[in-house]
């Protein structure tokens, strides 16, 4: 068959029997030989055998693991139909909603080697043990030691990180490794198997030494609170120049990069605004730049998240933190008028309950931030029927060869 299109998730899309066919690792007009699998929405799975003839936008993977990790899923791209794809998931998800005639501006890209955050998997079964990025739709692991994503701090940790989970992992054993680069050094977060032993905290410890790690923590599972187990030096995020000390596990945008061009779009689109409301806050990634010409009011819903931000804006008077549930419990018309500006950045279900309540309201200018287009575009229809014009979207594509795609959209009051 004939791949026409690449979708959402990042598969190839071909036809067979007059039904869609989803094909990983195929480009646009790749002619390949596929093996048909199990039913998938309105359509069929299918695995890749061979590729008979290479479409246009075919190239060769930079990277070593690209096929089995299932970190990155578009590498076999060439770079302008790569971001051309990113591009037009935009326009697309924005079309679905009837407001395919707003502007997307070109996508900011972020660089290789920038992402300083990621969680690796630890398995050992029977003897062998792996530690590196689950394969494509599996749970298997596989090592990824040429990875061409994470940061050089992350990079030259995999291969200690590997003999360590060797050394404390019990047969069975399957956890997760967060490592996160903060200022201060390296955090990381193990989460699930039974508790660390004395054995196995000695050696979580001696690691951090011998890595100068800045902090080691274990959790059971990402609902319990995060035990330290080694805490050399405090881990601080630093956000328009106020330092937040965080805890472990806290979320950060995926690359300084990527942060530095969400920050900029923000603070460009609520320009001269004097009163912000800076909606699932986070430990303050808006909030403090903002704060630097505005009073700002930062409302998250993680208790912890939320303690971290609080603590750090404690010595600024123009920062108000409040904890709440923006999904059950979004600002009302009424408290929205206090604002002459709103940042909203939900997770990936977006922030339906809190857009529909901005449509109703008279703030003159919002600016959203998302994760995920097909929601992003859902609340900005909401906005957008309440009176709202949607200036412009700018993708910011930090979560590089991965479907993923972040936006930032400007809306106005008429
Ligand atoms: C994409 S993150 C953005 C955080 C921050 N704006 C940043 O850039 O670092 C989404 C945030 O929404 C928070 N959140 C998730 N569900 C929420 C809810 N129902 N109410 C309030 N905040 C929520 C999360 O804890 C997280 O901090």
């Amino acid at each position: 068959m004939t791949i026409r299109e690449i979708g959402a998730r990042g598969d190839g899309l071909g036809e067979h029997g007059g039904g869609r066919v989803y094909v990983p690792l195929t480009a646009p007009g790749d002619h390949v030989r596929v093996a048909l699998g199990e039913r998938r929405g309105d359509g069929r799975a299918a695995t890749l055998v061979d590729v008979l003839e290479p479409g246009p936008a075919r190239a060769a993977a930079p990277c070593r693991h690209f096929g089995v990790c299932g970190g990155c899923a578009l590498q076999h791209l060439d770079d302008a139909a790569y971001g051309a794809w990113k591009h037009d998931q935009v326009a697309t998800a924005l079309g679905r909603a009837g407001l395919g005639d707003v502007p997307v501006r070109p996508v900011v890209r972020t660089p290789p080697a920038s992402r300083r955050r990621a969680t690796f998997a630890a398995s050992r079964r029977g003897g062998a043990c792996v530690f590196g990025f689950n394969e494509r739709q599996s749970h298997r692991v596989t090592p990824v030691p040429g990875c061409l994503v994470v940061a050089p701090a992350i990079l030259a940790l995999l291969g200690p990180l590997e003999t360590l989970m060797k050394a404390i992992l019990p047969d069975g054993a399957e956890i997760d490794v967060g490592v996160a680069v903060l200022e201060g050094g390296v955090d990381l977060l193990l989460t699930g198997g039974a508790e660390p032993g004395l054995d196995a905290r000695e050696r979580l410890a001696d690691f951090a030494e011998a890595q100068d790690i800045g902090r080691v923590s274990w959790r059971r599972s990402p609902a319990f609170a995060a035990e330290p187990v080694a805490a050399r030096r405090p881990l601080v995020a630093r956000f328009g120049g106020v330092a937040v000390p965080v805890r472990p596990g806290a979320f950060l945008q995926a690359s300084a990069e990527g942060e530095e061009a969400l920050v900029g779009l923000v603070k460009a689109g609520v320009g001269p605004a004097k009163r912000i409301a800076d909606l699932f806050a986070g430990v303050g990634t808006f909030t403090f730049p903002l704060a630097a010409g505005a009073s700002v009011h930062a409302v998250e819903g993680d208790s912890d998240a939320h303690a971290d931000l609080k603590a750090a804006a404690r010595t600024l008077s123009n920062v108000a933190a409040e904890r709440r549930d923006l999904f059950t419990d979004p600002l009302t018309e009424g408290e929205l008028g206090r604002f002459d500006a709103v940042v909203f950045d939900p997770p990936r279900a977006g922030a339906r309950a809190q857009a529909a309540r901005l449509a109703v309201s008279r703030v003159p200018t919002v600016v959203g931030v998302s994760c995920d287009p097909a929601t992003f575009a859902r609340d900005a229809r909401a906005l957008v029927d309440g009176g709202y014009r949607l200036e412009g979207v700018t993708p910011v594509d930090q979560f590089l060869w991965s479907p993923h795609i972040e936006v930032v959209g400007v809306f106005r009051r008429h």
